[in-house]
């Protein structure tokens, strides 16, 4: 398919800012009400009321289930939640039968498997890297970059070569099962991704321990058959995932691109620290989305957060989006409730 074709497919009309209604809702927003009229934020944010529920372990989609008892180990043996996200989706990046993170990923419509994964602790620590070819575990290259150097984001040759540097191996992450459905997709190169199966992309773990700390992890090989160089969502820090440790955690699955032009995960968390809920905070980003892009019906985009006090949320535009939970009761997949019913 031409670059051009596949850009209009792209292509998303953001409705224009009508300047007098931002004015309007920026005096209102000044006075304490908020710009919605189904929640209100509360008068004095972030007043955690729920009772406490940590360790508190969430992820999305099936494969977040068995990611989930990874993670669940180091909670309950009080470790940090910064280990089990890292720890809990390497499982999922190891898997070469999953078609949509790590090894075994889909490729891009060239036939390279090229991979976006990001990482945040409870102390605003950052680390990031996209385009990443060749390394099973970008989530792990992600973790160094924001424990060994000075900046939050590797992209393309530079981060395989610090991969290659700190002692990752260089691999062939296009399985023979991967390569087969390229070469299918091939034969007509049509570019229509199906609402959550090509969509059914990241795993996005978000976790609080028995400490009180959040941290949150996202890793993806991104949408299949992409542009070559496509970058998507989850390496960029407040739309694939985002922790602030006063407030909460929130992670992003789904089109990529709709998540980034409204820094959803970003927003979840600003959300909560205005006081509401991580449910309805979820609820209110999907709103956003449906507000600025008219587009939105065609796309799936799934949402989980978790506050403080280890309470959890999840919303999606579509029906169809679930996630695992891990807490004292057990580990339960369970099926986010939906905008489009
Ligand atoms: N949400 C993953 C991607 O769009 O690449």
């Amino acid at each position: 398919m031409p670059a051009e074709t596949l850009y209009k497919v792209f292509k998303f009309k953001i409705m224009k800012i009508n300047r007098r209604n931002f004015i309007a809702k920026s005096i209102l927003a000044t006075a304490g009400t908020l710009i919605s009229s189904k929640y209100t934020f509360a008068k004095e944010p972030l007043k955690l009321t729920g009772k406490k529920n940590k360790p508190v372990v969430i992820a999305t989609w099936d494969h977040g289930f068995d990611a989930n008892k990874v993670a669940w180990k180091i909670l309950s043996k009080k470790g940090r939640a910064l280990d089990a996200v890292e720890k809990g989706v390497m499982l999922t990046e190891a898997d070469a039968d999953n078609l949509t993170v790590g090894l075994g990923g889909l490729p891009d419509r060239d036939g390279y498997v090229t991979l976006d994964a990001s990482i945040m602790d409870e102390k605003g620590n950052a680390g990031s890297v996209s385009f990443l070819q060749h390394i099973v575990h970008p989530i792990s290259v992600a973790r160094l970059v924001m424990e060994k150097t000075p900046h939050v984001m590797l992209s393309g040759e530079g981060a395989l070569q610090f991969a290659l540097a700190n002692g990752f191996k260089k691999e062939n992450l296009l399985t023979e099962k991967a390569k087969q459905k390229w070469k299918e997709w091939k034969k007509e190169a049509k570019y229509e991704p199906v609402i959550n199966i090509e969509n059914h992309d990241t795993i996005g773990m978000v976790a609080i321990d028995a400490h009180g700390n959040l941290s949150s992890a996202c890793t993806t090989s991104g949408l299949a058959y992409k542009m070559h160089g496509r970058v998507g969502d989850s390496p960029i820090i407040g739309a694939g995932m985002y922790v602030d440790n006063e407030v909460g955690a929130a992670v992003a699955t789904g089109m990529g691109e709709l998540v980034m032009k409204t820094l959803g995960s970003f927003l979840i968390v600003e959300f909560m620290r205005n006081g509401l809920s991580p449910q309805q905070a979820c609820e209110k980003a999907i709103e956003r989305i449906k507000q600025k892009l008219p587009d939105y019906k065609n796309f799936q985009i799934g949402y989980l957060a978790i506050n403080k006090s280890g309470e959890t949320g999840a919303y999606s535009i579509q029906k169809g989006f679930n996630y695992a939970k891990y807490d004292k009761k057990g580990n339960r997949l369970i099926d986010a409730d939906y905008l489009l019913k």
